[in-house]
């Protein structure tokens, strides 16, 4: 059973997120480092990508029993999503792994980061807006890339939720 969801979040993404999964599953929700959570209780980490990385996801580990991990990303999510985060993460197949489209929001990172993702969002809108047929949420990584603010495509947390409800 999952006894709460704890997530890190730079921008808001992941809070929401994990709010949504709370209200759904009718657990807490804390931010890394501030839950004191009982043992047999399985948690539902949810952290936002860094080049790749979940944020803080080796520290959940360390803290926390964690039962499932949500990557939330400014990308949109396609078939290799799952292998590459398990890869990136070194997350084995016993743990779920589940990939969501999050938002940017250029105005609330801290400036080193805001410089860092000025040439990565030039490029990802360079190479978006030369494909000709866009998914709804490659259309939602467009528009963060270009306008450097912006929502995903949806904020669905329903298969989080019954798998989390089924386990
Ligand atoms: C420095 C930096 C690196 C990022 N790297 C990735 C990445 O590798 N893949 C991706 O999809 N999104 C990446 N993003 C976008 C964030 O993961 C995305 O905006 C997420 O929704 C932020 O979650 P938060 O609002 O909870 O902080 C990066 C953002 C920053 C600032």
């Amino acid at each position: 059973m999952f006894s709460a969801v704890v997530y890190s979040s730079c921008t808001g993404s992941c809070k929401k997120y994990a709010e949504l999964v709370s209200e759904s599953l009718n657990i807490p929700a804390f931010e890394l480092g501030k839950a004191k959570l009982c043992a047999e209780g399985k948690v539902l980490y949810i952290g936002w990508l860094f080049a790749g990385k979940i944020k803080g996801c080796d520290k959940a580990f360390d803290l926390y029993n964690v039962g499932a991990v949500a990557q939330v990303g400014m990308g949109p999510v396609d078939n290799n999503s799952e292998k590459e985060g398990r890869k990136n993460n070194g997350i084995d197949a016993s743990i779920p792994l589940f990939c969501l489209q999050g938002g940017l929001n250029m105005k609330k990172l801290p400036l080193l980061l805001r410089l860092l993702m000025i040439p990565v969002t030039k490029s990802i809108a360079d190479k978006l807006s030369k494909k000709e047929e866009l998914t709804e949420q490659e259309k939602a990584t467009l528009k963060m890339a270009q306008t450097g603010e912006g929502e995903p495509a949806s904020w669905d947390v329903s298969d989080v939720v019954a798998w989390c409800k089924a386990h």
